[in-house]
């Protein structure tokens, strides 16, 4: 296939790196008047339109790109976009004064998906997430990382695990599953036995049945402590799991601390991470990665975005779609709210929402760029003026055309 007269090119590496980081983040590489040229399900060959040797290759398909912008696929490192049922009972609750904190102890929050959870079959929750799956793909979404913990029982994490491996063979898009059985404790059990039902029963299996690439923990108060959350993570590296942290979302618990110690590959939210925390950071291989969305719907204070890029370290950028806390995920939006609520450029907040999210799922050799070889997910914009565009012009859909791995998706058969 063919792109041509690409009016920008977007995000392009002639040397592919993992991440970027510091003040590398403000630079986006873009070619005007471009060509790019897809080979099978790869990236084949890209450039100026004036190097596009055109009579070396017979194209199957072309596609004329004039006053349009092509990008590669957003990468989403972190949602929950397997659950059974919508939650928009607390999002009126929360309007009316109540907190995400008073309605979780009440029953509702993460106890009211799992209570959902236990009544679906894995056939219902396969269907209802590809809808949300095919939905994201046509704004943008080339590879979704989703977790479990809405089951909160061996049985029903298991069943959650299945329906996202059911997920990654149907779904054109890259899928990485991640366990997250700490995401709260259910009401039948103590802190201590069901940390042990999640030690040595739940990674077990899930382990061994190949169900998760990653580990998570909801590090927080009235959930898991750093403590608690070290030794998770500490039995899930034995597994070959490694670790992902919902860290410092609500207060300050020690999560970004519990990852770094447990080489996790992403500390996720950061709301309430302090100065001590990026030192920590600097010293590590984790990728930081905010939500804007969770932070957007329940109006949480600011994650020192500024503050981290500032001081050196990369940082990514995902929707935590799931019903509770972010029931969007269009990463389109989340670019806007990066740079409107947390002051990202827009250079920073592609690059926190492709190569660096890509790094954040393990996936920044194959996705998260224009680059030969690579996977060829990418996208191609209304005719609009240039990249800045995108979360300027924000919750409009500015996306025509999507491409997953060389097919351009019709939206009709999703
Ligand atoms: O990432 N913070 C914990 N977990 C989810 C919300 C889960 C829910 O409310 O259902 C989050 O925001
Ligand atoms: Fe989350």
């Amino acid at each position: 296939m063919l792109i041509k007269n690409i009016k920008l090119l977007v995000q392009t590496e002639k040397k592919p790196r993992l991440k970027v980081a510091g003040k590398e983040m403000k630079k986006l590489c873009c070619i005007k008047n471009a060509f790019l040229l897809i080979k099978g399900d790869k990236i084949f060959s890209f450039g100026k339109m004036s190097h596009l040797k055109k009579k070396k290759f017979k194209h199957e398909d072309e596609i004329d790109a004039s006053g349009k912008l092509v990008f590669p696929c957003w990468c989403d490192s972190h949602t929950h976009i397997v659950y059974a049922e919508s939650r928009e009972q607390e999002f009126i609750d929360r309007i009316n004064g109540m907190t995400y904190k008073e309605i979780a102890q009440r029953g509702g929050g993460i106890l009211n998906s799992a209570k959902k959870m236990c009544e679906a079959t894995k056939e219902e929750l396969f269907s209802s997430a590809m809808k949300r799956i095919n939905e994201i793909i046509l704004q943008g979404t080339g590879a979704v990382e989703i977790k479990s913990g809405y089951g909160l029982s061996a049985e029903a994490e298991i069943k959650l695990l299945k329906a996202i491996k059911q997920i990654k063979k149907t779904t054109p898009i890259a899928v990485k599953a991640t366990f997250l059985g700490a995401h709260a404790i259910p009401k039948t059990y103590s802190k201590e036995q069901y940390l042990s039902l999640i030690i040595n029963e739940m990674l077990p299996q899930i382990a061994q049945n190949n169900l998760a690439d990653y580990c998570d923990v909801f590090c927080e108060q009235n959930y898991f402590t750093k403590e608690e959350t070290i030794k998770i993570l500490s039995a899930a590296n034995k597994f070959g799991l490694k670790g992902k942290v919902h860290a410092e979302q609500l207060s300050h618990s020690g999560g970004v601390e519990a990852g770094i110690k447990c080489n996790a590959v992403s500390v996720d939210h950061l709301e309430f991470v302090n100065g001590n925390d990026i030192k920590l950071m600097e010293k590590s291989k984790v990728m930081p990665t905010i939500l804007p969305g969770a932070h957007f719907f329940l109006g949480l204070q600011n994650p020192p975005a500024r503050k981290i890029i500032d001081s050196g370290l990369p940082l990514a950028i995902a929707s935590d779609y799931n019903p509770g806390s972010s029931p969007s995920g269009n990463m389109n939006f989340m670019i806007s709210l990066a740079c409107i609520k947390h002051k990202l450029t827009p250079e920073e907040a592609i690059n926190a929402a492709t190569i660096n999210s890509a790094y954040a799922m393990g996936l920044s050799k194959t996705h998260g760029s224009i680059a030969v070889g690579k996977q060829a997910n990418v996208f191609i914009t209304k005719k609009i003026p240039n990249y800045f565009f995108i979360p300027y012009s924000y919750a409009n859909n500015l996306i025509e055309t999507v491409i997953i791995n060389g097919q351009k998706i019709d939206s009709s058969v999703l």
